[in-house]
């Protein structure tokens, strides 16, 4: 095994270009629009989107996710509540997103790919709303989200075992405990919204003069709309939303 890799690529971008009067007023109908472009021309699973938090300590975090949704109100995805993120979440109910989207038709040197990083407050998702996705999946992720605490150490049960056989029997212990498995979420698994204060929009493009537009509102005028934590469900989206949607968004050219 070599002792160092070196990484000598010299990748250009050239990527549709974006100027001012292209852009919606608002953040997320943007994001909306970009994200339906990537599904069009066969980005794949531009729903892939990592997703930062720190923890107490402010040491950061980061993996990725599967969102579900991009609504007025923000960007969804679904998870264990206890685990690692959502330990997280619960001291410190903040994270950032980034979707990175590359474009299938590019050649060796030329890349089409944008970028679109969120900051901002996470909320918990309305219950209903958690219980109508899970109900949506199959028995075999219901049983799993059901047997599994996510992020906790699996001890092994003998000395041949790397930790799956603990696996295996907690899974077995909840499929012995109800079956079939129940259609309603557990209470500690469903699903988060990031509520954005800041949006940042980058197409690559050539000799790094890559284009970025900021959008911005204020982070306290978008928390009084919102519950004080990220372990208290929201009731209606669009509820939340009609109050969030009032604070205004500024957009700005950023340098590349
Ligand atoms: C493509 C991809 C999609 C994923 N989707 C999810 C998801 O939607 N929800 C989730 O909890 N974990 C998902 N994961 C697993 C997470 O990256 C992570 O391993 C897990 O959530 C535990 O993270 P944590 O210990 O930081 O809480 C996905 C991983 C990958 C690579």
């Amino acid at each position: 095994m070599t002792s160092r890799i070196n990484i000598n690529t010299h990748n250009q971008y050239k990527s549709p270009g974006v100027v001012r009067g292209m852009l919606s007023g608002d953040a997320l109908v943007q994001l909306r629009e970009w994200f339906d472009h990537a599904v069009q021309n066969g980005v794949e699973e531009p729903e892939a989107v990592n997703v930062s938090t720190v923890d107490k300590a402010g040491i950061p975090n980061a993996r990725i996710v599967l969102s579900k949704s991009i609504s007025r109100l923000g960007v969804s995805f679904y998870t264990n509540y206890r685990s690692a993120k959502g330990n997280e979440l619960a001291s410190v109910p903040y994270c950032a997103m980034t979707y990175h989207w590359r474009y299938p038709h590019t050649d060796a040197h030329t890349h089409t790919q944008r970028q679109v990083r969120l900051r901002g407050r996470v909320v918990q998702a309305p219950v209903h709303e958690s219980h109508a996705y899970f109900n949506g999946r199959s028995e075999e992720s219901r049983l799993g989200a059901y047997a599994s605490r996510q992020s906790s150490v699996l001890p092994p049960l003998n000395h041949a075992d790397d930790g799956k056989q603990t696996l295996l029997q907690q899974l077995k212990a909840e499929k012995d405990k109800s079956s079939p498995i129940s259609h309603s979420s557990p209470d500690f698994w469903g699903g988060y919204i990031l509520v954005p204060f800041h949006v940042e929009f980058w197409s690559g493009q050539p000799s790094r003069l890559h284009d970025r537009f900021l959008y911005s509102r204020d982070p306290q005028d978008v928390e009084k709309a919102l519950p004080a934590d990220a372990a208290t469900p929201i009731e209606s989206v669009d509820k939340v939303a009609d109050a969030v949607e009032k604070v205004p968004w500024t957009i700005d050219r950023l340098s590349p």
